[in-house]
């Protein structure tokens, strides 16, 4: 039959991480194998979350598991999946995660000299309504010697290595950068890799959408809301913004990435932080939207100049086109 169609010389996620690798001055090889133990993992996890395997988890296919008394939750079998790939991996020494509450220490014959902090499975409100869900992951150079303590992890994010983000949408998406530039690889399940579908990705700078929890309006700061009237109502003739909101921030930054436009979760007067997480999930965000030319800060401070203090800390969150960030933050100004 006719192949002619067919590539034989694709660049899949793999490669374009090995390659990026050898590229650089006095490379080991240790990135590229946290890289792809982490791919292991967001694999594993991808097939997790669209439920493959279910007719055995649910006894059809023999096993003892009727029950599904032992079916580990969504979230706990993700995070325990990063966990052990990244630690077989001889390439981490700590890492912070969404579903600890303290650093995890790499066993002392098995540590390299990365630190990552990750949110395996972001959105989980979406878990049971089957909408999309996520996962984010930063990479640091360890800062100190001998035993790895939490100021390893409490590294600004200007200190970044290498970040991504894994949306299980539609299709399973990793969006990934060292620092050269933004990426777009899509799962071909058939082969179990991620194939390069979109270099050097930026985000246009005016969108038209606008993308945060509106149901806070009452707890929000005036310069919130005014700013949502001017989206709403615009008093110079432009037109409105449309409204886009999934609650998984990897799907609503995901979307803004693609289409351009504003993400947000301010502070409120119930969460005097905002909600979202300044290591897992603010700064390897934060490092991919600027990669793609795109803007993020709490409203007064750039997110990757933060000077983290605590492994959990939260921080107010605005995101996305560069020319919409600017225009939130004149209301900001505005209130001061
Ligand atoms: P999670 O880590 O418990 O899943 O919470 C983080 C999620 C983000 O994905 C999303 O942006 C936000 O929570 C939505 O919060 P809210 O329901 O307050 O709008
Ligand atoms: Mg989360």
């Amino acid at each position: 039959s006719d192949q002619s169609g067919f590539d034989t010389d694709v660049w899949t996620l793999t490669r374009f991480v090995i390659e990026t690798g050898r590229q650089a001055k006095g490379a080991t090889g240790e990135l590229t194998q946290l890289i792809n133990a982490m791919l292991t993992a967001i694999k594993a996890i991808s097939s997790a979350v669209r439920k493959a395997g279910l007719a055995h988890l649910q006894g059809l296919a023999g096993s003892v598991n009727v029950t599904g008394d032992d079916v580990k939750k969504l979230d706990v079998l993700s995070n325990d999946l990063v966990i052990n790939m990244l630690k077989a991996s001889y390439s981490t020494c700590c890492m912070v995660s969404e579903e600890n509450k303290d650093l995890i220490i790499t066993p002392k014959d098995k540590r390299g000299k990365y630190v990552v902090c990750f949110d395996p499975l972001d959105g989980s409100s979406n878990i049971d309504c089957l909408a999309s869900i996520g996962t984010i992951f930063a990479i640091y150079k360890r800062i100190s010697e001998g035993e790895p303590t939490d100021k390893d992890a409490l590294q600004q994010g200007n200190n970044i290595v290498c970040a991504g983000y894994a949306l299980y949408g539609s299709a399973t998406l990793v969006a990934l950068s060292t620092g050269a530039g933004l990426n777009f690889f899509m799962l071909d399940p058939a082969i179990g890799e991620f194939i390069l579908t979109e270099r050097n990705v930026k985000i246009k700078p005016k969108g038209k959408i606008y993308s945060l929890n509106e149901g806070y309006t009452k707890y929000f700061h005036p310069s919130i809301n005014e700013y949502l009237k001017h989206k709403k109502n615009p008093e110079d003739g432009s037109s409105p913004y449309g409204s886009r909101y999934v609650g998984s921030m990897v799907s609503d930054i995901h979307r803004t990435i693609a289409y351009g436009g504003i993400f947000m979760y301010p502070a409120n007067e119930k969460s005097p932080k905002g909600k979202l997480r300044l290591l897992y999930e603010c700064n390897p965000i934060a490092f991919l939207i600027e990669q793609a030319g795109g803007l993020a800060t709490t409203g007064t401070q750039r997110i990757l100049d933060v000077q983290p203090e605590a492994l959990h800390q939260r921080v107010p969150f605005v995101a996305g086109s560069s020319d919409d960030v600017n225009e939130y933050l004149s209301f900001v100004k505005k209130f001061s």
